[in-house]
């Protein structure tokens, strides 16, 4: 028998490089990426009530509430798909009360990610994110450039993506990081994510594969 799947959540400060990360995990285990941020965008892009409320609070760096935050991740997390396959849920918990309604429902990862960046490198890798609006892809101008000339013709950048909207949202990270932090104490896997690419993703690669050799010993031994 398959052992059961994967459950991964992964946090950060902002271009701390979870959904690059995402990306990599997504591509070798296969798990679903649920990234609140993202499901947020798309509201917003949908001309939604919940969506225009929510862009005013990331204008402001600040969280959307939760009336807005829970349902939409809930839904998406009890999909078939990532029950299947396994979920990596990014950005999503990000204050107690989003980990406490989590609990509630017994959804608890295997791991919980946290990359840890210096913030001087923080600023610097959100002033030059580029997203690619045709396949989705996170660039940046100077770490991770486009492949040709006409795939950076067409990149965009994010509305909260300057200097001046980073600093806002880093202080909401920190103001609310401990107590998500405190949720999952005993599953908390610290990662140096300064490090170039690659070798963010060797460090978690390794964490996750040990925890599916554990799943399967176990599953075996039942
Ligand atoms: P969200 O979209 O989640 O933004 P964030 O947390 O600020 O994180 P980012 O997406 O900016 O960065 P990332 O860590 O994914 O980095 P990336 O891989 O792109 O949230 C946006 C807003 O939505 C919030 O402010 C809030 O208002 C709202 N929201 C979201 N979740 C919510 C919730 N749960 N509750 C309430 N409100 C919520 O990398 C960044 C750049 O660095 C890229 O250019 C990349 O190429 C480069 N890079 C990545 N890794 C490396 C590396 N190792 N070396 C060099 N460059 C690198």
């Amino acid at each position: 028998t398959e052992p059961e799947p994967l459950k991964i959540m992964i946090s950060g400060a902002p271009a701390s490089g979870k959904g690059t990360q995402c990306e990599l995990i997504k591509k070798k285990y296969g798990l679903v990426h649920i990234a609140a941020g993202d499901l947020l965008r798309a509201e917003i892009g949908s001309g939604t009530e919940n969506g225009k409320r929510a862009k005013e609070y990331m204008e402001k760096g600040m969280l959307v509430p939760s009336e807005i935050v829970v349902m939409m991740v809930k839904e998406r997390l009890l999909q078939p798909d990532a029950q299947e396959k396994g979920w990596l849920l990014d950005g999503y918990p990000r204050s107690l009360s989003q980990a406490t309604a989590l609990e509630d429902l017994r959804i608890r990862p295997d791991l919980f990610i946290l990359l840890d960046v210096s913030e001087a490198i923080l600023i610097e890798r959100v002033v030059g994110r580029r997203l690619d609006p045709v396949t989705g892809k996170i660039y940046h101008l100077k770490y991770f450039p486009p492949e040709n000339e006409e795939i950076a013709a067409r990149l965009t950048q994010r509305f909260d993506d300057t200097e001046e909207k980073v600093k806002l949202r880093l202080e909401t990270h920190h103001q609310n990081v401990e107590d998500v932090l405190s949720t999952y104490k005993d599953v908390i896997c610290k990662v140096n994510g300064d490090a170039p690419i690659e070798d963010v993703f060797a460090e978690i690669d390794k964490a996750l594969s040990s925890i599916l050799e554990k799943k399967s010993r176990t599953d075996s031994a039942s």
